[in-house]
């Protein structure tokens, strides 16, 4: 009998459309594959659609599935390929497919990543989101290059700051240069001068240490010890590119004090056996 036959027969209802994937917002970190979270790694390997950006770095755009259609929605100074509302507009596409489509930004995606823009537009049309974190550059160049964000005595704080500064509010130079913190600029690279002239101007020492990671956490990282009198000098006769991340303050100087113990030790093995004998 045909179950359209009989109206009393139990009702059979239609199947319901299989869940919509929510979209991962994945943190790639700064660059090292092995600094991925087991989450992001796992999100990643089962993506089937990957829109990512120039910041996420070879190691791991060679983790993306062969089978996954990959994206590049990667902005370059001077070279802006997609806006920002295209490129949410192609995550909403992709997501309204019902693919498993994860979104890969360098660091951490709400630090300095858009990512929270992209949260917004992906709830307004409905689309549930799902955010891994990254290990932002701040905290993945500074472990790399010994340059703590906090030191006892030195700086009681750390803060973030954009160096572009492009369609932001006003910075507050006075607060920056005052406290006794540690300062880390993100894509400061081209207002190093423009940085040195508001904190000198707001009250910061000249010699001010200043510490310049380019590359941070890949294979080519570089490291260069100067001040905030002279660091735009140096990172031109550097040829510094980016990404390059700025640190301000006495912390940058740990790294060369940890040299120079590391040189002593090496340099009179005997003198540290003693010590360990006599402490033992
Ligand atoms: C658009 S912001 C993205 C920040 C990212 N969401 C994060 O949490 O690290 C790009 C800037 O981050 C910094 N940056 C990112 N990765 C870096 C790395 N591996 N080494 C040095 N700086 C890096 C640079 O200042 C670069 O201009």
């Amino acid at each position: 009998m045909a179950l359209t036959d009989n109206h009393n027969s139990p009702t059979v209802s239609s199947p319901r459309p299989p869940a919509r994937p929510p979209v991962y917002l994945i943190g790639a970190g700064p660059g090292d594959p092995e600094l991925l979270t087991l989450k992001a790694y796992k999100a990643i390997k089962q993506a089937e659609v990957v829109l990512y950006d120039n910041l996420v770095s070879e190691p791991i755009r060679a983790l993306f599935p062969a089978t996954a259609e990959l994206i590049y929605v990667g902005k370059q100074r001077h070279r802006h390929q997609l806006s920002q509302g295209d490129i949410e507009a192609q995550l909403v596409a992709f997501a309204q497919t019902g693919k498993r489509v994860v979104r890969v930004k360098g660091g951490d995606p709400l630090v300095f990543g858009r990512g929270s823009e992209e949260l917004l537009a992906l709830a307004k049309q409905g689309i549930d989101a799902e955010v891994i974190a990254g290990i932002t550059a701040a905290n993945g160049c500074g472990s790399s290059s010994e340059i703590p964000l906090t030191h006892r005595g030195l700086a009681q704080g750390c803060t973030f700051v954009t160096g572009h500064g492009r369609n932001e509010q006003p910075i507050d130079w006075s607060f920056l240069a005052a406290a006794n913190h540690t300062l880390v600029f993100y894509m400061g690279l081209n207002a190093l001068p423009q940085i040195r002239q508001q904190l000198c101007q707001h009250g910061m020492a000249a010699n001010t240490p200043v510490a310049l990671v380019e590359n941070g956490c890949r294979p080519q990282q570089r490291l260069i010890h100067t001040s905030l009198e002279q660091m735009a000098h140096d990172a031109l006769r550097a040829q510094l590119q980016s990404p390059t991340l700025i640190y301000v303050g006495a912390v940058t100087e740990l790294p060369l004090q940890l040299a120079q113990l590391r040189a002593q030790a090496a340099s009179n093995p005997s003198q540290f056996a003693t010590l360990a004998k006599e402490s033992a």
